[in-house]
């Protein structure tokens, strides 16, 4: 009878007798932070559990005490409380179904649309890839923004950084990044730490509005969220995205802004008495963005070929980079866009101080048909720079200095570009040939403008093959480079034909 042996054998492996089980006591409580003691075998990161429900984790260990991290802002916990260890750590759900969804740092919806049916639940912390199982990054991410694509070329698996002052475009270079991947097989994560929420609310807007939502996940821990929330969300936005990585696709993090996210862990820190260093900040944060970092990766064929690409943004305070978390940040990632504050207020935007952004391994991935056409762009834009301020004190430029000045003013303003209207590759390199070429010598400054968005049809009309093989191949070949010339010129006639007329 089998439902007898089910019987024995479930009776055979019931344990009789006492059972030991730690029980911690809360001593203190404050801050979403909670001193308990009685736990001494909870380990480093254990997520532990209040009688009274809600959750934490353990982030620091003393001899009579750990410090634990509350998940939720509650202020129902006490002095005295009962709390236990759980054995686990912190896990996030993964997979399809966050796809499209704006979620908390624990992968619980935000946006009303119901439960979320994912299928796994991954730790938040997990190992980065061995050196062995990553690749040479080798494949571009088109942002869609000419100062990127042109200059600062992103790779599949590299860390930019995006640092800047308050409120001169950070989060919209981000999001204009991922609102490009529409047409892409890129999927996005943008994770926001400590944002206001009404920033977060237009970030969320633009993205699902104006991106692939059915390729985004959002996650969301606002400044008004609790410090161990905050604290985790960068931590689970990876995990979120290497389910992807780890699948031989390709994915893009951003990163909305670890300076926050370093704010939050010095806070947690001192909270837990850890002895604070520089700048307040605990020993270890270098050590916390580098291992979160070091998850973005190119990985081998083996592997299965994925790819992580992270966009972390930090603030800067009066554009000193060299203050604690930016130097760490900079010197932790593979090369960074550094934005200005007096280039965006002049009206330069995307305000990218070309002088001091750097991409260290993107220049590789670049579309061949772009790295052509753009190839003395960089050194002519730097020169043209050098000469308007030695020119600015008035004096008499001669005819090859003013030749420079007039190029370089067109640099300038095919490198400026709207929020969220990216710009596909062909579009792009045939605005650097336009200007490489000297054709737009002659327009007049303010209708720059005007020819960019004359340009984008005139292409499709004029030079659909051309198009078709820079979007499919990345090359350009000479025929169809005359081609894209003669539709510019065209173009040119009609924007400004007095301009344009030889
Ligand atoms: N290329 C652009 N064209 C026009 N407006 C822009 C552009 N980039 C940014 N802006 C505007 O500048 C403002 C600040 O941008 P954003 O919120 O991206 O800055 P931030 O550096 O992320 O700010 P914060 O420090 O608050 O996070 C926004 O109102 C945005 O619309
Ligand atoms: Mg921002």
């Amino acid at each position: 009878m089998t439902w007898l042996e089910d019987s024995r054998t479930k009776l055979a492996a019931t344990q009789l007798g006492p059972r030991a089980e730690q029980i911690g006591r809360v001593e203190s409580i404050g801050d979403g932070i909670a001193l308990v003691s009685g736990l001494p075998d909870v380990r480093l990161d254990e997520l532990v559990r209040f009688d009274k429900g809600p959750f934490g984790f353990v982030q620091v260990l003393e001899p009579d005490r750990v410090g634990c991290v509350l998940l939720d802002d509650v202020d129902t916990i006490e002095a005295g409380d009962t709390v236990r260890g759980t054995g686990d750590v912190v896990r996030v759900p993964v997979g399809p179904a966050l796809l499209g969804r704006v979620v908390d740092p624990l992968g619980r919806p935000l946006d009303g649309k119901g439960p979320i049916a994912a299928g796994e639940l991954l730790p938040i912390e997990r190992p980065a890839p061995a050196i062995i199982d990553r690749d040479a990054v080798t494949q571009p991410v088109q942002t869609g923004l000419v100062v990127f694509d042109t200059l600062f070329a992103l790779g599949r698996g590299q860390r930019q950084l995006i640092i800047g002052d308050r409120a001169i475009g950070k989060t919209t270079v981000a999001v204009d990044t991922i609102i490009n991947q529409r047409d892409s097989d890129i999927i996005c994560v943008y994770v926001g730490v400590g944002q206001k929420s009404s920033s977060v609310r237009r970030a969320i807007d633009a993205i699902l509005g104006q991106g692939a939502p059915e390729r985004c996940i959002v996650v969301v821990a606002s400044s008004a969220s609790s410090p161990g929330l905050q604290w985790i969300a960068p931590f689970a936005g990876f995990t979120m995205a290497e389910y992807f990585r780890d699948r031989g696709q390709h994915a893009l993090i951003v990163l909305d802004d670890l300076s926050k996210h370093a704010a939050t862990h010095r806070e947690i820190a001192l909270l837990t008495r850890q002895s604070p260093g520089r700048e307040a900040y605990p020993g270890d944060v270098f050590y916390v963005h580098a291992r979160m970092l070091e998850r973005a990766a190119k990985l081998s064929k083996e592997k299965g070929g994925g790819s992580l690409t992270a966009l972390p943004i930090a603030e800067t305070d009066a554009g000193n980079l060299s203050a604690y978390i930016p130097t760490n940040l900079i010197s932790i990632t593979d090369g960074q866009i550094v934005l200005d504050t007096k280039l965006f207020h002049e009206g330069q935007k995307p305000a990218v101080d070309v002088g001091t952004s750097v991409s260290r391994v993107g220049g590789k991935t670049q579309a061949h048909a772009l790295r052509d056409a753009a190839k003395s762009v960089r050194l002519d834009y730097a020169q043209f720079l050098e000469l308007e301020m030695f020119t600015r004190f008035g004096g008499m430029p001669d005819a090859r200095v003013r030749d420079q000045l007039a190029r370089g003013g067109r640099i300038r303003a095919i490198l400026g570009q709207q929020q969220h209207a990216p710009l596909r590759l062909a579009e792009e390199v045939s605005l650097v040939l336009a200007v490489q070429s000297g054709l737009l010598d002659q327009l007049p400054l303010p209708l720059v403008a005007a020819f960019r968005l004359a340009l984008r049809e005139a292409l499709d009309r004029g030079a659909a093959d051309a198009v078709r093989l820079i979007e499919t191949t990345g090359t350009l070949d000479d025929a169809n480079r005359k081609l894209i010339i003669e539709t510019i010129t065209a173009c040119l006639q009609t924007v400004a034909p007095q301009a344009a007329a030889p």
